[in-house]
């Protein structure tokens, strides 16, 4: 965990910087420092996302803390992306209900794309009444004046913005890791896909303004981050809702050039409008790594159809042989959904077959999960609970043996890793990703950690290799 948090800026920042400083007076008060405990679900526009609230917090005066036990701030950020995820967040924040009555000064906070919905947040009112603050995915920045009113004393705080056009600049930021970085491209989405909620939880596509991405990728430089993950629901639009063409490959090349950045990695990407101009740009620069994660959902173009994907397994299939054609050695990823409404046997072989024939290094894969509210919600759902499971079990037997067979490949070959710390499971190895983003773990001692090293995979497991330490060639 990085202590990096940043000034309040000047864009709108400076009644922010007013507000965190009160917070810290009232908190300067209590006779040891307040603690926060941040618990954060669904994808990484979330975490980063709690990454500014943390920034926040700790403007504010707050520690963090891993038990919600002793923590006098608790802050949810939530997802609604599937109905687990949901019923984990109602499940988590029900248990806070026993520190809240032993401790009732505890501020309990929810935000995120579930309480973009009107009937969650009707929950939380009704059911959940130790929860203090309620706030969305469009007002984040606002969470300081939030957190102010309930200190002054007011009872409970709902703010939920239905859209926004702004882009809140300069927030604070205390980030998950040293040396890789998340950064927002561009917020929301506006593909529609029929059976996604997070559309209506997001509002539409805004892009930041370059000059901004470029600054705060230049600070992070500065401060020793070598690896940047640019984020946004579909980072190949980015700037077209600026009227911009080709924006995000001109990105992409000016990022390349911003010196002590080794690696730019990028996160999501849909292939109805992945342009040669992406292509070329990720083939050209050297920092760009080979990696693209390209949602699929499904092989079978009557399903993609109804899906509201607007390409078909043709054209997808087209765009994959153009880049692998196009980037030698590329890693390809994917999401699938299986078991979407009317998905028959005949649709879910049509997905397996483009398996086989793409072999994408590793996917993820998801039973459809109807959202109320979108399109897909209405639809007959005819396929049995069974056959859903069947069809995602076969699909990850598939892929296993796929992914497998792509680790093995590996053996012998000597790759570049970012040493991104010790393992989690085994304190004796280092662990870090290659250019394609396998993981890979390897021994050697701590002055590693955040360098770029060369490790010769010796060991092919299907979720990761094992490699020694190329010999002298571990210097930057
Ligand atoms: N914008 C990204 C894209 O299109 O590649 C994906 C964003 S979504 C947060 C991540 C994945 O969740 C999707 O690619 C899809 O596979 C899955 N997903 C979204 N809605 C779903 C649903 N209702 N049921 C099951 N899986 C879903
Ligand atoms: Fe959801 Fe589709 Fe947008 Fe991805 S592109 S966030 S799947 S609507
Ligand atoms: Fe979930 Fe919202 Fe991300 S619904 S997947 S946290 S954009």
């Amino acid at each position: 965990m990085t202590e990096k948090a940043g000034l309040c800026g000047p864009d709108g920042s400076a009644k922010r910087k007013k507000t965190l400083e009160e917070i810290r007076k009232i908190n300067g008060n209590k006779e040891s420092l307040p603690l926060a405990y941040c618990v954060v679900y669904g994808c990484q526009q979330n975490e980063a996302d709690m990454e500014n609230i943390r920034g926040m917090l700790a403007e504010a005066g707050y520690a963090f803390t891993d038990n919600p036990s002793n923590a006098d701030c608790i802050v949810v950020n939530t997802c609604a992306v599937r109905e687990g995820a949901e019923t984990r967040v109602f499940g988590n924040v029900g248990a806070f209900k026993q520190i809240k009555e032993a401790r009732p000064e505890l501020v309990i906070c929810i935000c995120g794309c579930m309480m973009q919905q009107e009937k969650v947040v009707n929950k939380i009112k009704k059911s959940f009444y130790y929860v203090d603050i309620v706030f969305g995915t469009h007002n984040i920045e606002k969470f300081p004046e939030l957190l102010l009113k309930k200190l002054k004393g007011q009872k409970r705080v709902f703010e939920i913005e239905q859209e926004s056009e702004r882009i809140a600049e300069d927030m604070p930021v205390l980030r998950d890791r040293e040396n890789m970085a998340k950064v927002t491209i561009m917020y929301g989405c506006n593909n529609f896909c029929s059976y996604c909620i997070v559309p209506y939880t997001r509002g539409r596509e805004r892009s930041r303004d370059e000059e901004k991405i470029l600054h705060e990728i230049k600070l992070l430089a500065q401060q020793g981050y070598k690896e940047v993950t640019l984020l946004g629901q579909n980072v190949n639009s980015y700037g077209n809702d600026r009227g911009e063409k080709n924006a995000f490959a001109v990105l992409l090349s000016k990022i390349n050039k911003i010196d002590g950045i080794e690696r730019i990695r990028f996160m999501s990407s849909h292939p109805k409008d992945f342009s040669d101009e992406t292509i070329a740009a990720i083939a050209e620069c050297e920092h760009v790594c080979k990696h693209i994660h390209l949602a699929m959902q499904s092989g079978s173009s009557r399903i993609l159809k109804l899906m509201n994907r607007k390409y078909d397994k043709e054209s997808f299939l087209a765009l994959m042989e153009k880049i692998k054609t196009s980037i030698p050695g590329v890693s390809l990823t994917t999401d699938i959904i299986v078991g979407f409404p009317g998905e028959t046997d005949e649709d879910f072989e049509e997905t397996v077959e483009v398996l086989e024939k793409v072999r994408f290094d590793s996917i993820f894969s998801f039973i459809y999960s109807p959202r109320e509210g979108t399109p897909a919600a209405n639809m007959e759902d005819n396929v049995s609970k069974e056959e859903k499971q069947k069809h995602f079990d076969r699909l990850l037997e598939v892929q296993n043996r796929i992914t497998h067979e792509k680790a093995l490949e590996c053996l012998g070959h000597t790759f570049t890793v970012l040493t991104e710390g010790r393992s989690k499971e085994n304190g004796e190895y280092l662990t870090g990703h290659t250019d394609g983003f396998k993981l890979v773990h390897f021994k050697g001692d701590d002055s590693l950690i955040g360098k770029m090293v060369k490790v010769k995979i010796v060991i092919a497991r299907t979720w990761y290799l094992m490699g020694e330490l190329e010999e002298g060639e571990n210097n930057e």
